[in-house]
């Protein structure tokens, strides 16, 4: 049968036919070979932090070499890991957690689609904001379901409310996935509204998975700007302060910056555990071995403190690069509250970000994204900048296309 995955005629799975490619990828690999050809490319595309492993990690990781610890570990990961992370949420936030509760995984990414695979009957929809993380809906699909997708925008500072997720309710929906901070927006979910959506699933019988992995990198207003938008939320609580039914997703990749470590967790209900374990073990066994050893470093006070302090740095970079990126033309209705990320409007600069994305890398050499890699809504409109680079390279960014644009 054909298939538009494989011009070739392969026989491959239909599944794939409706999956999207991660257009992210496709700018990091065209970056990536600019540089290879000597260009340089300051590359704002991919979310990842520009800084090196944290020391106390490194060496929690040197030291499990040395003490071979290289086998198989149980498939929810070693116990002292999942009870630091307990001790985490209970130094961050108060909240006492069962470290049984707590399952460490292959990067959040196996937490995503374990949890699609242990939820999702074929055709069961799951609620997504519109532009939101583009794996979910993938993962979504994976499993047999049905990405809902819910436009948002800068109105409702990106995020999903309870009237959203009550009016696009459908007889299929089983549930709501949202992310706080936001992939690409940076927003932030309020802990009021987080109830209210809680309440709506509850009531629905419904389930909420919450991505939290962006946590620890929320920054608040920026300093003398205008930050529209009444009751917007500056500070992070997790989903588990209210409810210990929701399922909740997060990563040592983005505060704790291990993003090539592959290591995420997730906490679950106590009653999905042995459902959970039989997905574990078959897929997976056991997350990385020696990366959940050099993890147990990522709780030590000296990264905890250094991680503190970048997360001030990405502040300083944030708020530099937003009334930068203003200056040049993009809209950028408020201050994103978090994450890395601005999502910014090219109204005013061009008609079509694919068009202008591949543009700018070739003649600014700058690498950024296109809102189509996060939606449908406005995607042509949008355009994601990932501001973890040096200050350095992001004053270059902004001369590069400062010069390209006035051109
Ligand atoms: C919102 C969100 N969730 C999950 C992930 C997956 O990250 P990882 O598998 O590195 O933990 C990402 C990665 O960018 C993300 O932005």
């Amino acid at each position: 049968m054909a298939n538009k995955n494989r011009p070739t005629g392969r026989r491959l799975a239909e599944r794939l036919q409706n999956m999207t490619s991660f257009k992210v990828v496709d700018f990091l690999e065209a970056a990536v070979a600019m540089e290879a050809q000597g260009i340089d490319i300051v590359r704002m595309e991919a979310g990842e932090p520009s800084f090196p492993t944290a020391p106390a990690i490194t060496s929690a990781a040197v030291k499990a070499l040395a003490d071979e610890k290289t086998n198989y570990t149980p498939s929810f990961g070693i116990m002292a890991l999942r009870e630091a992370i307990a001790g985490f949420y209970a130094q961050r936030y108060g909240i006492e957690l069962m470290p049984e509760r707590i399952v460490v995984t292959t990067g959040s990414s196996a937490a995503l689609g374990l949890i699609c695979d242990l939820l999702i009957n074929p055709g069961d929809g799951i609620q997504l904001t519109d532009p939101g993380y583009p794996c979910n809906a993938n993962f979504v699909r994976r499993a047999g379901g049905e990405p809902q997708l819910i436009p948002v925008s800068a109105d409702n500072a990106y995020q999903l409310t309870a009237d959203l997720v009550a009016q696009h309710w459908q007889p299929n929906t089983i549930g709501v996935m949202v992310a706080s901070p936001s992939n690409p927006t940076g927003e932030v979910i309020s802990q009021d509204n987080q109830r209210a959506i809680n309440d709506i699933v509850v009531a629905r019988d419904g389930v909420l998975i919450m991505d939290e992995i962006y946590h620890g990198l929320v920054y608040g207003p920026g300093s003398g700007l205008s930050y529209g938008l009444e009751g917007r939320n500056q500070t992070e609580t997790s989903i588990l302060s209210i409810s210990d039914d929701a399922f909740v997703i997060n990563s040592f990749s983005k505060y704790f910056g291990m993003t090539g470590w592959r290591l995420g967790w997730m906490v679950v209900p106590e009653d999905t555990l042995p459902s959970i374990s039989v997905m574990t073990q078959n897929f997976y066994i056991s997350p990385p071995s020696i990366a959940q050893y050099a993890a147990l470093g990522a709780f030590e006070p000296s990264t905890i403190e250094l991680m503190d302090e970048r997360r001030e740095e990405f502040r300083r970079r944030r708020d530099f690069f937003v009334p930068a990126l203003r200056e040049l033309g993009f809209v950028i209705p408020h201050m994103p509250a978090g994450a890395f990320y601005v999502y910014a409007s090219i109204e005013n600069l061009a008609d079509d970000s694919e068009a202008f994305c591949w543009d700018m890398l070739e003649r600014a050499g700058v690498a950024f994204t296109p809102g189509t890699d996060f939606g449908h809504y406005l995607a042509r409109q949008h355009v994601r900048f990932s501001y973890t680079q040096p200050m350095d390279r992001l004053e270059l960014a902004v001369e590069r296309l400062s010069k390209v644009l006035s051109t």
